[in-house]
């Protein structure tokens, strides 16, 4: 007999990439996948995935693990929890951050979160390094030596107090992330309209987690946005707008987007399923759902799913910010906080694919080819990280979720498998569930069982590719009585 030619063989499964779905078995060698046809040959192990869908195991481009909130208050999640959570959920790779807080050294601040994703990562990692302080030295010589290393994206914030950077020094960051290559992130909201009408707010006696939802102005967001995209245009950087909230926001993205400007974006389970109401509950309850910027109005919604259905928005992330529901986390300022002093953030590593899997696939908005372009194929493109993520095809790593799609699952806490105590999205019922899943082959997750050890997951270094290219058209070349633009860069 001769030896067989397969690992694995995922036997049986109906294959969906973010163009195609077919019937196929695929063949797994080592870490990669090796053959997708039918039939294939047997492997060494087979999993039967008749009446199953075999899909890309999901990438999560926007999540916050073991990171220093800009209060000083740590996450409720470790990367081996973190990753552990978001392989229950069907993610295989996660791009965390590597957060510099003022008066940090950006080499040092990333070297640390290397050391910490080392230890407990248990799927495949990379990192957006967070800019506070672009000091000269950062700016000059840290920055574009950890490009050239693999960590190929900033983030920067327009607001929070202790991280937000104004207008002139996001300029010198987008220019720095120019001449290196990388992609630049953001946070965009107005900060100073978010803090005006929190003071107001405050001072009015306005002090529930609802209030959060109010202090967060619509216009915050759009505004943020046009000022980003100006900045960016004018020396033509490719950007990612994070989290997008309102459907104000998403019209600003269209906008730039037909005008030819390299403007990405991306939305969070937190805008498409949730809204405003939620942060109105009893005493301080609310608090579980503040998140920055809050999730909306049920319209807002409608405007989010639109503007992913014409590619307007290219990805949905989790946006992965947990905060227990006690003494270390929003309730840190005590047991009668302002909504002020609550920290901002939600998990979500866990229940962004199942929620999308339901609402797109077993509901039927949107579909197959769609869920795996969103939450897959589209972050290893935008960031770098495809051909070897964010597919189904031969030579590419073995990252694979099988989904039972008639699974039924009440979303509950108890169920979850991160360290935050509880779930937005409690008592959600879906349709749909990662049954099975594998990253560079191994079987990570197999019926409820987890089979990886912490520390197993390795760091995924990114070259800026093609979404972090420069068009080549600086609007300052554009306008006659800039001529001079290029000749400033
Ligand atoms: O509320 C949120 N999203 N907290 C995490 C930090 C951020 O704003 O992305
Ligand atoms: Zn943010
Ligand atoms: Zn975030």
């Amino acid at each position: 007999m001769t030896n067989p030619a397969y690992d694995l063989v995922i036997r049986g499964g109906r294959v969906a990439t973010a163009s195609d779905v077919f019937d196929a078995d695929v063949g797994i060698l080592g870490e990669k996948i090796a053959a997708i046809g039918s039939p294939l040959t047997p492997g060494k192990r087979e999993i039967d995935a008749r009446g199953k869908l075999v899909l890309p195991g999901g990438i999560d481009s926007h999540c916050h693990i073991e990171q220093l909130s800009a209060a000083g208050i740590m996450n409720a999640d470790t990367f081996e929890s973190a990753t552990a959570s978001a392989a229950f959920g069907g993610t295989t790779t996660v791009i965390s951050f590597a957060a510099q807080h003022v008066g940090m050294n950006l080499t040092q601040v990333v070297e640390e979160y290397h050391a910490l994703a080392r230890k407990g990562a248990m799927i495949d990692y990379a990192f957006h390094m967070i800019v506070a302080d672009p000091t000269r030295e950062t700016l000059e010589n840290d920055l574009p030596a950890l490009v050239k290393q693999g960590h190929s994206s900033i983030k920067i914030f327009m607001t929070y107090e202790r991280l937000k950077v104004d207008d002139e020094p996001l300029l010198d960051i987008l220019l720095t992330a120019r001449q290196s290559g990388a992609l630049l992130c953001a946070h965009a909201e107005n900060h100073g309209i978010i803090s005006w009408m929190v003071k107001r707010l405050l001072k009015a006696g306005y002090a529930d987690p609802k209030y959060h939802a109010i202090s967060h102005a619509r216009i915050s967001e759009a505004e943020a946005f046009n000022r980003l995209i100006g900045m960016a245009a004018l020396i033509d950087q490719p950007i990612m707008i994070f989290h997008v909230s309102t459907a104000e926001g998403a019209r600003v993205i269209r906008e730039a987007r037909g005008q030819g400007l390299k403007v990405f974006a991306e939305t969070c389970p937190q805008y498409l399923f949730l809204t405003a109401d939620d942060l109105d509950k009893p005493g301080l309850e609310g608090a579980k759902w503040m998140c920055s910027p809050p999730p909306r109005r049920a319209a807002d919604q409608e405007a989010l799913w639109q503007a992913l259905a014409l590619g307007d928005l290219q990805t949905v992330s989790s946006d992965h910010a947990p905060y227990r529901f006690d003494d270390t986390g929003k309730l840190r300022a005590g047991r009668a906080p302002n909504f002020k002093q609550i920290a901002n953030g939600l998990p979500g590593l866990e229940t962004r694919l199942p929620l999308l899997f339901d609402a797109m696939i077993s509901k039927g908005r949107l579909g197959l080819e769609k869920f795996v372009e969103l939450t897959a194929t589209a972050p290893a493109k935008i960031y770098n990280l495809h051909p070897r993520k964010g597919s189904i095809a031969v030579g590419a790593d073995a990252d694979i979720a099988i989904w039972d799609p008639a699974r039924e699952v009440t979303l509950s806490d108890a169920m979850m498998h991160d360290r935050t105590g509880y779930t937005p999205f409690g008592g959600f019922k879906l349709r749909g569930w990662p049954v099975t899943v594998l990253s560079r082959g191994r079987i990570i997750v197999s019926d409820g069982k987890r089979s990886v050890e912490p520390g197993s997951g390795r760091f995924l270094a990114r070259s800026g590719g093609e979404a972090a290219r420069p068009t080549g058209r600086l609007a300052a070349d554009v306008d006659p009585e800039q001529n001079f633009g290029a000749s400033l860069l």
